[in-house]
């Protein structure tokens, strides 16, 4: 016999469930949900997820109270031995319970296999085509047709399908931008295919969704949709070849060779393809996989320690102005380095 203190409990520790999880949903600002899509890709999934959440409701609300009605209103009562009566083999019933369930899954089925075939194919093949790249911890943005590379923030023009070839240099990530489109692993030597559209301007957050070692949780990137001529400007600037440095970037730009940066970051046509192609880099607002803000500030300190502000970085573990003493820098260069970093508008 269950205790009426028993069940009060029950009902409390269940009420209390419940509070934690209704509270918890109840974030105004969550760019990192996909709950209020702000592209058709996005839209479509949570169309879906919503149709399918109705659905097994509906289910669960009938199997889960014809289970209840069923154990209280026919559950044996003292003194009664005799067996319930038996509807093995009942043909009717046996008909009903392979009918609805075939419904049920006809109604997720249709929406579900549209919505796949709607999200593999692009619905506009000849859109701009970008080649993402994920590396441990950054994301690369290669513009092919319109010869500009960055890093870290995808610019696309808002309203316009947008076609990526989702790649890895390395292991395997995952690109997700929650607002705008379902997600997609990064696999080295294949090419995934995924599109997206922004429905308004506007900054989208994304983020590695694939665990990919010590910086995976630093491995962000924004999506910023600009208006029609906002992109077009934005692409002019990508296009036109690096600032000219003056004053103490000029040094700067003479440490950059020196200290060994360019082995691994390309200025222009110049440099390797290690790191992060740094052309503009000060038109980017973020950098290190996006958790940084590009400030001066951050920038010193990056320059100097990569690893206090980012564990497991490629640059603190491999470039040789960290692995060799006999090329740290003095903190008057680090601040060249910097005024230069700061000059690639
Ligand atoms: Cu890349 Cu996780």
């Amino acid at each position: 016999m269950i205790s009426k203190y028993f069940i009060q409990k029950l009902l409390v520790v269940c009420c209390l469930a419940a509070t934690i999880g209704l509270l918890s949903a109840c974030a105004s600002d969550s760019p990192m949900s996909t709950f209020g899509a702000q592209g058709p890709g996005a839209a479509q999934l949570e169309d879906l997820f919503i149709l399918i959440f109705w659905a097994a409701l509906v289910v669960f609300v009938i199997v889960g109270g014809g289970l209840v009605f069923t154990v209280v209103r026919f559950r044996q009562k003292p003194g009664d031995t005799s067996l319930p009566p038996q509807i093995h083999g009942h043909r009717n019933l046996e008909i009903a319970w392979t009918i609805a369930p075939i419904l049920v899954l006809i109604v997720i089925a249709i929406p579900s296999i549209d919505g796949i075939f709607a999200l593999a194919n692009s619905p506009d093949e000849d859109s701009l085509t970008v080649t993402v790249t994920g590396h441990q911890w950054w994301w690369e943005f290669d513009y092919e047709d319109e010869d500009i590379v960055t890093a870290n923030e995808l610019h696309i023009p808002a309203n316009t399908v947008v076609n990526l070839n989702i790649e890895s240099s390395d292991v395997i990530h995952s690109f997700w931008v929650p607002k705008l489109q379902g997600k997609i692993d990064a696999v080295p030597g294949h090419s995934n295919f995924l599109w997206l559209e922004a429905d308004e301007p506007g900054t989208y957050l994304g983020q590695c969704l694939e665990f990919c070692g010590e910086a995976h949780a630093n491995m962000r990137f924004v999506v910023i949709a600009d208006s029609l001529e906002g992109f077009e400007d934005w692409k002019a600037n990508q296009r036109a070849p690096a600032n000219t440095p003056s004053g103490r970037a000029i040094s700067g730009s003479q440490l950059f060779l020196s200290k060994g940066c360019i082995a691994c970051h390309k200025i222009d046509s110049t440099g390797g393809t290690i790191g992060p192609n740094l052309t503009h880099f000060a038109s980017r607002g973020t950098f290190a996989g996006s958790i940084l803000e590009n400030t001066r500030g951050n920038l010193i300190k990056w320059v100097t320690d990569p690893e206090s502000m980012k564990a497991g970085n490629q640059m603190s573990a491999q470039a040789p102005v960290y692995t060799n003493p006999d090329m740290a820098m003095t903190p008057e260069e680090v601040s060249h380095i910097v005024a230069y970093l700061q000059s690639l508008k």
